[in-house]
């Protein structure tokens, strides 16, 4: 890209943490602190991506999050996570300290050489020890501005709410701080699929995020191996939108099957484009599949 094109672009914050130090828990209060808050309309969908604003300095500004599973069995979610986001934000629960998925996740976001912004959650608890998870992390390289080191701790609680917009300011702040948040926002859209799966009504749905450029209802992509005109793009609430610049999340309708979490998409000039990459892919998939199946 010409420098000329290129413009500021939110932040991609991914949340990770070991199983229910509450990761989900901590996005939905953040929602909830939205300047642009409103109910989701009836149907509730899971969808682990979103973007928020918050009001930063006296300038709004938008934030895109992307929520994690914590389980064991998810360590491949998690190192793409680490791969496809500016920032992580680290969660520990108090109570609990430094688990064996926090130490992954930390893992995976400093090998990918991601700045961590960490939140000691659910201060609110009886017994809960928020000195402790800065003790226990700074055997793996992270430590608090308080004690020296340069990493933001921020004592949270998901649950009544405290400690949220420090989170959002750290976050703000980390991003200022230490990266070059842009993109261009006029080009062919190019992003990554974080999850996609069939729907029974609208076939298959994947969760997109741009990375660079503008997606538009209508482009013609390649995603993965799966291809499709963009029938629709949903929002986060699951409501229409007409297209999707950098750093946002959205759903795509239109592919003719479900690409893998994790592939990345980009917008070909033409339907019949599409299909021939895609095809192209599926041939190689199979070749390799072939290839070492014979020996
Ligand atoms: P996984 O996605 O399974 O890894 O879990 P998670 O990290 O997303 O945790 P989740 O948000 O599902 O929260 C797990 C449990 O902890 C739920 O029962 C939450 O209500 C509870 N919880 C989360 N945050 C807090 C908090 O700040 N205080 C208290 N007391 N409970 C909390
Ligand atoms: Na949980
Ligand atoms: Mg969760």
């Amino acid at each position: 890209d010409d420098e000329a094109d290129l413009a500021p672009r939110p932040p991609v914050v991914t949340v990770m943490g070991h199983v229910d130090h509450g990761k989900t828990r901590l996005l939905d209060a953040i929602r909830k602190t939205n300047v642009q808050a409103r109910e989701a309309g009836g149907i509730t969908q899971h969808v682990g991506a979103y973007q928020v604003s918050h009001e930063h300095e006296g300038v709004v500004r938008d934030i895109t999050f992307i929520d994690t599973p914590g389980h064991e069995t998810f360590t491949a979610m998690r190192a793409r996570g680490a791969k496809t986001t500016d920032i992580v934000i680290l969660v520990v629960a108090a109570d609990d300290g430094v688990m064996p998925q926090t130490i992954e996740a930390l893992n995976h976001a400093q090998a990918a050489d991601v700045p961590i912004v960490v939140a000691v959650n659910k201060i609110d608890k009886p017994g809960a020890d928020p000195t402790k998870a800065r003790g226990q992390l700074t055997e793996y390289g992270l430590v608090a501005e308080e004690y020296g080191g340069d990493t933001m701790f921020v004592d949270v609680s998901a649950l009544s709410g405290i400690g949220i917009d420090d989170l959002l300011e750290a976050v703000l702040l980390t991003a200022d701080a230490s990266l070059e948040l842009v993109a261009n926002p006029t080009a062919d859209a190019r992003g990554t699929a974080i999850e996609a799966r069939l729907d029974r009504g609208r076939g298959p749905v994947a969760t997109v995020l741009v990375q660079r450029g503008t997606l538009r209802v209508g482009d013609s992509i390649v995603c993965g191996d799966a291809f499709g005109r963009v029938r629709a793009l949903l929002d986060e609430n699951g409501d229409p939108i007409e297209f999707a610049g950098p750093s946002r999340p959205a759903q795509v309708l239109g592919l003719t099957s479900v690409p893998g979490a994790g592939d990345t998409f980009l917008v070909a000039p033409e339907d019949r484009i599409a299909r021939q990459i895609a095809e192209r892919r599926q041939a190689a998939e199979r070749n390799a599949q072939l290839a070492k199946s014979r020996k």
